[in-house]
């Protein structure tokens, strides 16, 4: 990308906020029972480590390797596999922790999996949402933002690796060449 610009979307201070708010919701929610969080690497790790620390009753952790974007800014269509549960989740509630839904081509495809491992609930939390984007009909239970149709980056988002690390979310744009 030449000469790439970033500009704040969602301040980091937001997005603490809303955290709070889902990890209170999911607590109030879920009275008995195991609860898993399975963080979808690596988008939703920052997410995942903030939510489990919101939310105020026990939770176990897993995480799943997805690869559906090549290195650019456009989905592949493909889904793929990159590491598996460590455990098993047959007969607990989970929660499928994702940093966006987009065109809802993963997560159609991960319930689908999930699904026949006999969970006792399968619900969504995503930070980010781009409903405009929709191929698949996903419905997270818990969203953080519904955002426009640009690709951002940042408290894990990447673009080719990148700007994982940022503490907002911004969206990332060609800039003129200077
Ligand atoms: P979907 O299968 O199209 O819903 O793609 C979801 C995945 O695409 C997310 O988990 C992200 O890894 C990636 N993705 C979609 N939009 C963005 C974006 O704006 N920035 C960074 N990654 C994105
Ligand atoms: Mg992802």
């Amino acid at each position: 990308m030449k000469n790439p610009q970033l500009r704040v979307l969602i301040s980091d201070v937001e997005i603490q906020k809303r955290v709070t708010e889902i990890g209170a919701q999911i607590t109030k929610d879920y009275k008995e029972g195991d609860l898993i969080l399975i963080g979808i690497l690596k988008g939703a790790f920052i997410f995942v480590a903030d939510l489990a620390r919101a939310i105020h009753r026990p939770v176990r952790m897993d995480f799943m390797g997805i690869s559906s974007y090549g290195k650019g800014t456009s989905s592949s269509g493909e889904v793929r596999v990159t590491k598996d549960l460590d455990t098993s989740i047959e007969g607990a509630n989970i929660i499928i922790v994702e940093d966006i839904v987009d065109t809802g081509v993963t997560l159609s495809y991960l319930i689908g999996l999930l699904h026949n491992r006999k969970p006792r609930s399968i619900r969504i939390a995503a930070l980010l949402d781009k409903p405009e984007r929709r191929l698949r009909p996903v419905q997270a239970a818990y969203t953080g933002f519904s955002i426009p149709d640009e690709f951002v980056v940042g408290y894990g988002l990447d673009y080719a690796e990148d700007y994982r690390g940022l503490k907002d979310i911004c969206v990332l744009s060609e800039g003129e060449e200077s």
